[in-house]
């Protein structure tokens, strides 16, 4: 069986199965250095037949590295270079919803609409991520492709309700204003202050 630490560090993935719905344009996609230096160091970690449990980190680099969401050809390349059967990544990939199987905006809005987000009023930062944005529906992308809204589970800042999540990045404690503020100042490109990194080791990885 093939080890992951035998890969090279460059693979190149050829559409080997049915395109399952995806826009799967992006035939000789290749890790960058830098996410092949994290892959790693990932690696690292783990003994050199247990390249599964690297799945997960894995599939994180490759969804940042890839526009924010993951092809059949960046679940393959995750699969060839952790040397394994493209069902052990694909199985992984669509049962976590962290993980994004279409396209989404340049900036993900992941709204929480649980229990204590709804109570302190989530259906409030809804209401401003549509009107701003011009998103009719959950999971829709805007019409500039700046913005996706999606509606999901408690994201454990249930203390700072109610939040989102934008890419990488915590909001909390927010109101209807709060959210058209963030909203603006991302679309003129500006930083905005996070709360707390949602990634918790260094660099991410
Ligand atoms: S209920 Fe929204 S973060 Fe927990």
């Amino acid at each position: 069986m093939t080890t992951a630490k035998s890969k090279a560090t460059k693979t190149k993935v050829k559409i080997v199965s049915p395109d399952l719905g995806h826009h799967a344009t992006d035939v000789g996609l290749e890790f960058s250095k830098e996410t092949e230096a994290k892959i790693k160091r990932i690696l690292k970690r783990y003994p050199e037949d247990k390249a599964q449990s690297a799945v997960i980190p894995v599939l994180r680099l490759a969804q940042d590295e890839f526009g924010g969401w993951l092809s059949t050809s960046a679940m393959q390349l995750t699969a060839e270079r952790l040397g394994l059967p493209y069902i052990r990544v694909y199985e992984v990939a669509t049962f976590y919803t962290m993980f994004n199987l279409k396209p989404v905006g340049k900036y993900h809005l992941q709204v929480c609409t649980n229990c204590s987000c709804m109570i302190r009023g989530s259906d409030k930062i809804v209401e401003a991520v549509k009107d701003f944005t011009g998103i009719s529906k959950n999971g829709e992308m805007s019409d500039d492709s700046l913005f996706t809204l999606t509606e999901v589970e408690c994201l454990g800042a249930c203390v700072e309700a109610p939040m989102m999540q934008v890419n990488n990045g915590y909001y909390t404690k927010l109101d209807k204003e709060k959210t058209l503020q963030i909203l603006d100042a991302l679309k003129k490109g500006e930083e905005v202050e996070t709360a707390t990194p949602t990634t918790p080791m260094k660099d991410g990885y």
